[in-house]
């Protein structure tokens, strides 16, 4: 049975969310997965499989400092893998910076800790929620996302998922297609 490894970081649970229904719906093909979240492992031995996605949600510019660290310890033992990269972040939800989102979080994180090219890459959005309690600086973020809402008319007082599922599940399917060639 071919094998998935799926490694993400996650600092609200957003990416931990994406990384959970790309594991289902790999799973639910028929090829075994495993879903890991980056900060619970020192070192994994990545050997057993035939495909890793990693993933991770961005803080100021920045994967979790645990998936880059997978990232890096594992450059080589990924060489001969098909890999995948993922991110869930604020610049996907516009349309305006998916493409700087593209350049910074996928593009040159891939330069920089892969040696070949990923055989795929998801840039996501993420969530707004007025009633989220996550300290200072997540505050400060949603107020940004609450005034663009606000100028969109949209309603700010409600939670907004901006995270495209039908086209998270299709980059799933996807992946998990490219093992069956
Ligand atoms: C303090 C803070 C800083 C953020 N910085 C960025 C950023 O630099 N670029 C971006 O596109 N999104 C940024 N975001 C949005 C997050 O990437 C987004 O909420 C993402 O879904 C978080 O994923 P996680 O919950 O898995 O960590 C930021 C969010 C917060 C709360």
């Amino acid at each position: 049975m071919k094998k998935t490894l799926i490694v993400y970081g996650t600092r609200w649970g957003t990416a931990a969310e994406i990384a959970e229904e790309i594991a289902r719906v790999i799973k639910e093909e028929g090829i075994d997965v495993d879903l890991v979240d980056a900060k619970k492992i020192k070192h994994y031995d990545v050997s057993p499989y035939d495909l890793v996605v990693i993933g991770s949600g961005i803080k100021m510019g920045k994967w979790t400092k645990k998936s880059l660290n997978f990232l890096k310890d594992n450059k080589s033992a990924l060489k001969d893998k098909k890999v995948a990269l993922f991110v869930s972040c604020g610049a996907a939800n516009e349309e305006k910076s998916v493409a700087e989102g593209w350049e910074k979080y996928l593009k040159d994180v891939a330069a920089e800790y892969l040696e070949d090219d990923p055989v795929d890459m998801g840039l996501y959005g993420s969530v707004y929620d007025p009633e989220a309690n996550y300290g200072l600086l997540y505050k400060i973020t949603s107020r940004f996302m609450k005034k663009e809402l606000e100028e969109k008319g949209l309603d700010p007082n409600k939670r907004h998922d901006y995270r495209d599922w039908d086209e998270i599940r299709s980059w799933a399917l996807g992946l998990a297609n490219s093992l069956k060639e």
